[in-house]
């Protein structure tokens, strides 16, 4: 679908410049999901309608970021797939973390410091270089939650294999515009409710198949069963040989708002969508006389402007102190306009 023709699906009523916080649904998955609330509520199906929605949208992650789907696990939060990941670290493990690193992909690492689990902290600019023989995984953002910059993925992968050190990437601020190969790293993790405009509680993990047997499936259930619907009693463990094994039960209607949102943005394609985001960016970068970027997110110091802005019907975010802004697919030149209008001196 053309991104011009995929715009007319979204009626935002503000100027919404914050989907680095959440992102908004397209029509099709307000309306799928509309459907099933309603169907919840007057008892008119089954769940497994719902649970079709869960499996589609694993497929279709698979296929954005360009690996098997049985390499994809499905959750509802980044920090509990962080936390199983930190949980299967060796004890005596360092782990390097860029410093302003959202915590859902830090704290985890710190819960194990009582069995010597190390933690290095360095600035964003500083991860490949920290990355030595005394390291054992490098935990970081593709894209920083608040500054919006783009890690450097290529000098991180190469230091990262260099010292045979394990990589998890949280994807969640890249993801939907950002084009990524998860299967370059070892772990890939990314929540939907941003770029990907799902519901909150639809979270994704990329597992390498060589790690599969490294990592505990700590939160296995019914749903983790190699066939579930013979999982539901007792013993013995069956767990899926995929990367199922790691799935936690499925929140069936944030999956059911997925799926039509993950088929849009398959359809338009990421490419295109970086394109548009990163152009409006760099349009709104160089008003305020900022040097072009590659981010969809920027950040300015303008430390109390959100709230201002929010009165004069501009959604925003503040962030480490600054403004922060984020552009994506609903997004259009008179947005760029309308804010410059509203924070020009
Ligand atoms: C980079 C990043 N990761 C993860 C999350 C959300 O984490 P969780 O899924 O643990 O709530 C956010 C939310 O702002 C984020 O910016």
């Amino acid at each position: 679908m053309e991104l011009s023709a995929a715009q007319a699906l979204w009626e935002p009523s503000t100027v919404y410049l914050n989907t680095a916080s959440y992102g908004l649904p397209p029509r099709p998955a307000f309306e799928a999901l509309s459907t099933a609330l309603d169907d919840w509520r007057h008892g008119r199906t089954s769940w497994e309608i719902w649970g079709h929605s869960t499996e589609s949208s694993r497929a279709l992650f698979a296929d954005l970021m360009g690996t098997n789907v049985d390499d994809i696990a499905i959750g509802t939060t980044v920090s509990e797939f962080t936390g199983m990941i930190a949980n299967s670290l060796p004890a005596g493990a360092e782990v390097v973390v860029p410093d302003m690193e959202f915590t859902s992909n830090l704290f985890p690492y710190f819960t194990h410091t009582d069995r010597g689990v190390t933690v290095k902290t360095v600035p964003t600019s500083d991860v490949a270089e920290a990355i030595g023989p005394s390291t054992t995984a490098v935990a970081f953002s593709a894209v920083q939650s608040s500054s919006g910059e783009v890690a450097d993925l290529d000098a991180i992968e190469k230091a990262a294999a260099e010292h045979d050190v394990l990589t998890i990437v949280d994807a969640t601020q890249g993801c939907g515009w950002l084009p990524m190969d998860a299967t370059r790293f070892d772990f890939l993790v990314v929540h939907g409710y941003k770029w990907l405009m799902s519901p909150r509680g639809t979270a994704f993990l990329y597992v390498s198949p060589q790690l599969r047997d490294r990592i505990r499936p700590v939160s296995a259930g019914w749903y983790a069963g190699e066939d579930v619907h013979s999982s539901y009693y007792g013993p013995p463990l069956r767990l899926a040989e995929s990367a199922r094994r790691f799935d936690r039960s499925p929140a069936w209607f944030s999956w059911v708002g997925t799926q039509p949102s993950l088929e849009l943005i398959g359809s338009v394609g990421v490419e295109v969508i970086n394109e548009h985001n990163v152009r409006l960016a760099n349009l709104f970068r160089e008003k305020m006389n900022l040097g072009p970027g590659n981010s969809a997110i920027v950040s300015v110091e303008m430390p109390d402007a959100s709230t201002d802005l929010e009165r004069l019907g501009i959604q925003a975010a503040s962030r480490a102190g600054n403004l922060r802004v984020s552009f994506h697919i609903y997004n259009t030149e008179a947005d760029v306009d309308a804010l410059f209008d509203a924070i020009a001196p």
